[in-house]
């Protein structure tokens, strides 16, 4: 069995984790001194965002060079301690590569600037009046696609930022030079690695424009995007490691391919479809209700179709690019906690393997930023500018941004109740959240029953029983979306999770016969019933039931 089917993965924003040198900004000396902490969550592996060399547009995701540390977050020596003191303590370190592109400052795309042809054949770099780019193409962080070069006469193509030049992989030096970065961070000891938006690394023959939309279905999970994947893990010898690929606008069919160990990509998928239930009509800067039931039946689907396809989910709901979900989908106020933990339950229980970000095991939620001078991201603040062009007012786009905006989970973490939230000595470099008084990690170290016990109970329950980490998977009362259930079997086990996802009480279609059942863990106190007959606001249970 390969050990991530019981592992548990923590994410780490290295910016916003822990400030070593009060300069304002999180390192990695601040993630050495914080091992202990994570490993006392139950985690195997601790994944880190980019701090490799960077102009820091993207915060990171804009690389420079892939084999330095840029200096606002240490040396390679720092890196060199992580890897070793991280795996003293039994954790492996996962690194971010940021294939799709780089930063336009990588001396490749330096080199294409001045000329060169072979380092133009790095790029995407297309003919085309200085009026009209070559497609209609939308970036994702707004705006075109496509970015013009006078002394080239030539277009680039970036799907993000201006400064963010995508890869022509269809160049075999362009492969032989990311198998070279993987290789080199083999050699350090890293045991795992997540690709970013990997699924766009195969752009189409012809590039012509998108009558129906901004030009993502040319290129995610485009033609040679499997073979590329095959040539790279084969070629690099990472088959046994942990590898996720970050999948945008992706689907079910190509993800079972990702992730079916028989094929040879990846370890798993993340996928956003399910974070998408509160767009409107599949728009990220107009704000709607949350859709329970096609949440409940995104995850009915996807869960069981990879389970039919021998495929792997990443199981997440929170990452540097979402907002938190417990203010999401949760209660910030009266029910925080029990809604922190019901969210967390509901995923931790399912097929897959569960990522925490930094501060989900706290319940930290949006920071509440009230000016667009607080922001720091540049996707927020582009889209700023786009909301007010398309008629909103300044405190309309700011309510967005408010719900929306990246930087909402990018806010420091809250390890006490002090000035600067135990994360610098300094003013740190984005706001910190004034509920940091009191949703932090000193006061739950405390508190039995806190969210962060909460989440070390969840991993050890993956940790213990054979239901949770390979069990098939069976959705209950489908046609209540308030009621997230299923229920996990393997061998004579079962394991029977039941959330709801309201302020209310709710009946149960059919009760639960309580003496049938071991309680594994719930978010609040258990009623001594014969029946469970309703569930009480946000309630959330695991039980256990051996079948004879
Ligand atoms: C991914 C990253 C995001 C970044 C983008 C471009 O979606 O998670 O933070 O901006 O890729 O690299």
């Amino acid at each position: 069995m390969e050990n991530f089917k019981k592992s548990t993965i923590y994410q780490i924003y290295p910016k916003s984790f822990c400030d070593s040198n009060g300069d304002g900004v999180g390192d990695i000396r601040g993630i050495i001194q914080k091992l202990d902490y994570i490993k006392s969550l139950g985690v195997d592996y601790i994944w880190s965002t980019p701090f490799f060399a960077s102009p820091m547009n993207d915060n990171g995701y804009d690389v420079e060079d892939y084999r330095k540390i840029h200096p606002t977050f240490g040396t390679m020596a720092d890196v060199e301690e992580l890897i070793a003191q991280a795996e003293k303590r039994g954790m492996g370190i996962m690194l971010d590569m940021v294939f799709n592109h780089t930063s336009t400052r990588h001396k490749w795309f330096q080199k294409a600037l001045s000329g060169d042809p072979d380092y133009m054949d790095y790029y995407i770099f297309k003919d085309g009046s200085p009026k009209e780019p070559p497609t209609n193409w939308q970036s994702k962080f707004g705006g075109s696609a496509w970015e013009y070069v006078p002394s080239l006469k030539k277009w680039y193509l970036h799907l993000f930022d201006v400064t963010q030049a995508d890869l022509n992989w269809e160049n075999p030096r362009v492969r032989e030079e990311l198998k070279e970065i993987i290789r080199f961070w083999k050699e350090k000891g890293v045991k795992g690695f997540r690709f970013d938006v990997v699924n766009l690394i195969s752009k189409p023959e012809v590039f012509e424009d998108d009558t129906e939309g901004d030009g993502r279905r040319f290129y995610s999970d485009g033609p040679k995007v499997h073979e590329y994947l095959k040539e790279l893990t084969a070629d690099t010898g990472i088959n046994h490691m942990v590898t996720v690929g970050e999948m945008s606008s992706t689907s079910l069919k190509h993800c079972i391919r990702y992730s079916n160990p028989e094929e040879k990509e990846l370890s798993m998928c993340f996928n956003f479809h399910h974070l998408k239930v509160d767009y409107k009509d599949g728009e990220k800067w107009e704000l709607a209700e949350p859709d329970y039931r096609k949440l409940k039946e995104l995850f009915e689907t996807w869960q069981c179709e990879m389970e039919k396809g021998k495929g792997w989910n990443a199981l997440f709901w929170c990452n540097h690019d979402q907002p938190r979900i417990v203010s999401r989908l949760g209660d910030e106020t009266t029910y925080w906690k029990e809604s922190a933990k019901m969210l967390a339950a509901c995923i931790h229980m399912l097929r897959g393997t569960p990522y925490i970000f930094q501060g989900e095991e706290l319940g930290m939620t949006n920071p509440g930023y009230g000016d667009i001078e607080e922001y720091r991201d540049v996707e927020s603040i582009n889209y700023y500018h786009i909301l007010l062009e398309q008629g909103k007012t300044k405190e309309e786009a700011l309510e967005i941004l408010g719900q929306r905006s990246r930087d909402n989970s990018r806010s420091p973490m809250q390890w006490d109740a002090g000035e600067y939230a135990g994360f610098s000595t300094e003013k740190p470099w984005i706001g910190i959240p004034k509920n940091h008084s009191w949703i932090n990690a000193a006061a739950q170290e405390k508190e039995e029953d806190s969210i962060l016990n909460f989440y070390r109970k969840l991993t050890g329950l993956r940790k213990k029983y054979e239901a949770v980490s390979e069990g098939a998977v069976e959705f209950l009362y489908r046609e209540q979306p308030e009621i997230f259930a299923y229920r996990r079997r393997w061998n004579q086990q079962e394991i029977l999770v039941v959330n709801n996802f309201t302020g209310r009480e709710i009946k149960l279609p059919e009760p639960i016969k309580d003496r049938e059942y071991q309680r594994l863990l719930g978010n609040y106190p258990p009623e001594q019933v014969k029946w469970i007959e309703t569930l009480r606001p946000y309630e959330s249970m695991i039980l256990l039931k051996k079948i004879l």
